[in-house]
């Protein structure tokens, strides 16, 4: 029995309303592929977030994050740019060359270094640039479906979100994601899913996902259920642990059945995962250590000891890291509250903005580029 209805991201139809959260240094394509193949094709899987300005500039780095696999459809591209033109420049390369089907634009970054250039979740205060951008992307997007996905704003005495989702319908956005949380929080506290129920009843034109704080099927279905919103997006409760997305389909389709893979079969997904890094990256070594990033979260709360803990965290090839997993205790059950919360959890840092910027929400001189380089984060 199908529990909720599909979710529409103008022509592609999402069944279940599940989306994959883009995370810099994460959702790259092999991460995308292995959830895609636990939850069966099902899903949207949007990609880390590239900047307009090194795509525009044809960054090499840029064109490889680029890459989709052959199988995904549709390709989803998160972009993150503070200026209209750069931003309409990086959609239209999109469209002419056929790099993606899908834009989200990504106006939810809290690091320090973006908003203290005015980027990043600092930048819907400043409602007209906003608007501008959004107009300069969807202007060039043509028949490309272009959602934003965003926070509630600055801090508690500045909160943007419900004035962000109004603009974002009249400039023509298919659909918006709201992060439950402000940008000063980062990701401490709880993100307050009522935000959603209140965007979902401002914006009752377009598709509202909810996002923030789902570690569990069970929680995407509260979420569904408790705000009344059209989606979920799923970030950190998948760091290590890509088999979310069967749990996701599985709950949001009212069928049941969880998954708590041992560690024999986490083994073998880390595995799985190395090998798409490195086959991705075109080189297995470069592969693996890409991957040690992932390894804490894949072994949270099993039993494996800290010194083999760091023998893993500096594995350089796929025969090392087998070798490596083959002496842990692989008959350990699933460890109990390993479905809690992972990746980054803290918060509550006074956001840095431009000099003055808080003064007029309507002046948006100011706004470096700057704020777009080197950027990584929502
Ligand atoms: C490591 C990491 C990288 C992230 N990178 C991005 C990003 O590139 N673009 C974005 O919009 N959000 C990014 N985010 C924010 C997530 O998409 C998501 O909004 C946030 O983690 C809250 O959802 P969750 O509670 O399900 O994790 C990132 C989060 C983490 C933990």
């Amino acid at each position: 029995m199908t529990a909720f209805s599909p979710l529409s991201i103008g022509p592609y139809v999402v069944q279940p309303p599940v989306v994959l959260a883009p995370m810099a240094g994460i959702t790259n394509a092999p991460f995308r592929t292995l959830c895609r193949e636990f939850s069966g094709g099902k899903g949207l899987f949007v990609s880390e977030m590239i900047t307009t300005r090194a795509l525009v500039e044809r960054n090499e780095k840029t064109m490889q994050l680029i890459r989709f696999d052959a199988t995904e459809q549709p390709r989803s591209i998160q972009l993150y740019g503070v200026d209209p033109v750069t931003v309409g420049k990086a959609v239209r390369m999109i469209v002419d060359e056929d790099l993606a089907d899908h834009i989200d634009l990504n106006f939810g970054c809290p690091v320090p270094k973006v908003t203290r250039k005015g980027g990043g979740s600092a930048l819907p205060y400043k409602r007209p640039l906003l608007r501008a951008i959004l107009n300069e992307a969807v202007t060039n997007a043509g028949d490309l479906p272009v959602t934003m996905k965003m926070r509630k704003g600055i801090d508690d005495d500045h909160i943007t979100y419900l004035d962000a989702g109004r603009i974002a319908v009249e400039e023509g956005v298919t659909a918006i994601a709201l992060h439950g949380r402000t940008a000063a929080q980062h990701y401490g506290g709880t993100a307050d899913w009522d935000a959603i129920a209140r965007l979902k009843e401002h914006v009752p034109e377009i598709p509202v996902l909810g996002n923030g704080d789902i570690w569990s099927a069970d929680d995407a279905v509260r979420m569904m259920r408790e705000t009344g919103c059209d989606g979920v997006v799923v970030g950190r409760g998948c760091l290590g642990r890509p088999w979310l997305f069967a749990d996701l389909v599985a709950g949001l389709e009212g069928t049941g059945g969880y998954r708590t893979p041992g560690l024999r079969e986490v083994a073998d997904v880390m595995v799985r995962h190395a090998t798409l890094l490195g086959e991705w990256i075109g080189d297995e070594s470069r592969g693996v250590i890409d991957f040690r990033k992932h390894v804490a979260w894949y072994l949270k709360g099993f039993s494996v000891g800290s010194e083999m803990r760091k023998r893993l965290a500096v594995t350089s090839s796929l025969d090392e890291l087998r070798a490596q997993l083959s002496e842990l205790d692989l008959d350990q059950p699933w460890p109990v509250g390993a479905d809690g919360p992972r990746g980054r959890t803290s918060g509550n840092n006074r956001v840095v903005l431009p000099d003055g910027w808080l003064k007029d929400p309507y002046d948006c001189a100011g706004v470096s580029e700057d704020a777009e380089l080197d950027t990584s984060g929502g």
